[in-house]
């Protein structure tokens, strides 16, 4: 079961559903290229998970691109990570299908994202939106990973597929490593900016912040971000009585590397007036060098498509020999 490195292997994917935005960078993305030289690395981008709600057709062919180009500028150097499409290594798609007959009805039906999309895509609640999280299982157990780095929000995912995976292995032996999720403990779940108790989302784009957005408009958005109500005015880390000022200070340590305390001893004595721009310029800083550097890979094509053609092609060969191995356990007759 090991890798050839004996180096431990990450793994992680985004949706190209929507353009990249704060939440996905501060929580997750920004993490990853400092794992780059400790694991065996796989980042891809979760272009099968997007059509469990409707895509217009070359909109999404556009995004997966600019994602690509994102994860690139973020600082995944293709040459120390394998950096791939979802949809461009099958065996994604095939290990899902035999974990789709491993995964309980009653398991599915309790993910929250699941009962969340649903109530939102009321005229579309398919299968696929249904049975996503064996899909997501498949994606890591494809590589036998031993961590995932994601955001709050896809522990319950994770966990999922370890309890799929176990199920599998008390049937069949030691076929697949469990996974553990890896969430960073500042970032690991930004709120909306114009509505805090919801998380930051491209479904809310007011309350969210884009990767690629102009720089006068990511202030305006600051500028504008619901603080709270009390009487108090200050800047105080407290997530239930102040969540919109708690999530700006999340930010603000996340975009800087602080902790929270460091944060409210920067702004002590400070208001609202002077907090809220100085979290806005902190994250237009961050995001100057990733939007100018996407702008110039997507100007390359050709390099983008060897990048993810590369990529394709070191991915399958691992996912295949995972496959080729489930396979036999469940009893296919070799081709
Ligand atoms: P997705 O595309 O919704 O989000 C990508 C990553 O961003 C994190 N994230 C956030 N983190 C902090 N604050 C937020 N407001 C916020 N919003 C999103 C997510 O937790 C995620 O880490 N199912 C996954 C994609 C996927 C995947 C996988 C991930 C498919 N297969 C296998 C890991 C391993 C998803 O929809 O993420």
């Amino acid at each position: 079961m090991e890798n050839e490195t004996q180096k431990k292997v990450m793994l992680s994917g985004i949706q190209p559903s929507g353009e990249l935005h704060l939440g996905n960078y501060l929580g997750p993305l920004q993490h990853w290229p400092a794992m780059i030289e400790a694991y065996d690395c796989y980042f891809f981008l979760a272009d099968l998970h997007t059509i469990t709600v409707r895509q217009d057709p070359a909109v999404l062919r556009r995004r997966t691109l600019n994602l690509l180009a994102s994860y690139i500028a973020c600082g995944l150097d293709p040459e120390k990570c394998v950096l791939f499409v979802q949809s461009h290594v099958p065996a994604h798609s095939q290990l899902a299908w035999v974990l789709d007959c491993y995964t309980m009805f009653g398991e599915l039906s309790r993910m929250t994202q699941f009962k969340d999309k649903s109530a939102r895509n009321a005229d579309n609640i398919n299968a696929g939106l249904f049975t996503y999280p064996a899909l997501m299982a498949a994606d890591i157990l494809l590589y036998q990973a031993d961590f995932v780095p994601v955001g709050e929000d896809q522990k319950q995912h994770v966990e999922i597929c370890r309890d799929v995976a176990s199920r599998f292995n008390n049937i069949y032996g030691e076929i697949f490593k469990l996974p553990e999720p890896y969430i960073a403990k500042v970032g690991a779940r930004i709120m909306s900016l114009s509505a805090p108790e919801s998380k930051m989302s491209k479904s809310m784009p007011e309350g969210c912040v884009f990767l690629l957005e102009k720089p006068e408009d990511i202030l305006r958005k600051f500028k504008r971000a619901v603080t709270d109500s009390d009487n108090e005015r200050c800047v105080r880390y407290a997530p239930r009585e102040k969540p919109g000022v708690s999530n700006l200070i999340q930010i603000y340590a996340a975009a800087t590397g602080n902790t929270y305390e460091d944060v409210e001893r920067e702004f002590d004595g400070k208001g609202y007036g002077v907090f809220k721009p100085a979290v806005g310029e902190a994250v237009v800083e961050i995001l100057r060098p990733i939007r100018e550097e996407t702008e110039r890979l997507l100007a390359d094509k050709a390099y983008l498509e060897s990048v993810y053609r590369a990529g394709a092609e070191r991915a399958a060969a691992v996912a295949n020999k995972t496959l080729r191995k489930v396979y036999k356990k469940v009893g296919f007759l070799a081709p």
